[in-house]
């Protein structure tokens, strides 16, 4: 895994963004991004919208595939998953909507939709680089503790706290969904690169659990160690329970030019 602890959340969407550019710029205009909801890459999506804006990228012929979808909510709920990817990512990011791919949370044929997603991403040629942010309890995508390892793209049920935590953008925390579909451990874990942006000091605790403790389906972002290609973008406060943080930085500081970021 790659540790790298940034001075604040505005230098993370600066990392992060370098990073899939990076990717971006290795693969090609057709270059598949998977992409998070959540307030974790926010910082990175403006870095990529300002990149789009000033010509140094061009996502109009690449594809995304989000990780998750509420169960129940219809495509235009503005709190839907298909909805929040449509304002965070595809409008300013310039992305073309018939590429950029959510998970069916409708509640017909639920069964079926984890299959149909995952076939979609072996068709588009999998994904290059997966954008995660993470849940307090280490949750990747809606994959909650004691999500099996190698889990493929299903419906799962959110744990109270997720509930809780995802409540402030409802106008009752009655009207969270208790459902949702997503990609599995196993389908984030195909993925060629990994990113994690985290930040803030609510996400220490799983940022020090998923980097430096057991790979354990309790905290299921440690299953990136078992990744070639993951990398961890973290504020200070979120790297506050590292133990290793002055080694991470040993790491960034000696760096070869050719492996350094753009940032
Ligand atoms: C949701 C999403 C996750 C996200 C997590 C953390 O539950 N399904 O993909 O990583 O929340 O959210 P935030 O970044 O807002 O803390």
């Amino acid at each position: 895994m790659e540790i790298i602890i940034c001075p604040s959340e505005a230098e993370v969407g600066l990392v992060g963004a370098a990073k899939v550019a990076q990717i971006a710029a290795r693969v090609g205009p057709e270059v598949v991004i998977g992409v998070a909801t959540g307030s974790s890459p926010l910082s990175t999506y403006q870095a990529l919208a300002d990149r789009v804006e000033a010509g140094r990228l061009d996502l109009s012929k690449a594809s995304a595939f989000a990780l998750d979808e509420y169960v129940g909510l219809t495509h235009d709920h503005p709190l839907s998953y298909h909805d929040t990817i449509r304002r965070t990512v595809t409008e300013p990011l310039k992305m073309s909507p018939e590429r950029v791919h959510v998970p069916d949370g409708s509640l017909t044929d639920l069964a079926s939709a984890g299959q149909r997603y995952e076939e979609q991403i072996v068709a588009a040629g999998g994904v290059d680089i997966q954008i995660l942010g993470i849940g307090a309890n280490g949750h990747v995508g809606f994959n909650e503790p004691s999500s099996s390892l190698t889990s493929r793209t299903r419906m799962k049920t959110l744990t109270a706290q997720t509930r809780a935590d995802n409540a402030r953008f409802f106008d009752n925390p009655d009207d969270v969904p208790r459902h949702c579909v997503t990609q599995g451990l196993g389908t984030i874990l195909d993925a060629r690169q990994v990113l994690l942006v985290a930040t803030g000091s609510g996400k220490a605790d799983a940022i020090a659990a998923i980097v430096e403790g057991p790979v354990t389906a309790m905290w299921p972002g440690s299953v990136l160690q078992l990744h070639q290609h993951a990398t961890i973008v973290v504020d200070e406060p979120a790297a506050a329970k590292l133990t290793m943080s002055d080694y991470y930085r040993l790491v960034q500081a000696s760096l070869p030019e050719w492996q350094k970021l753009d940032a």
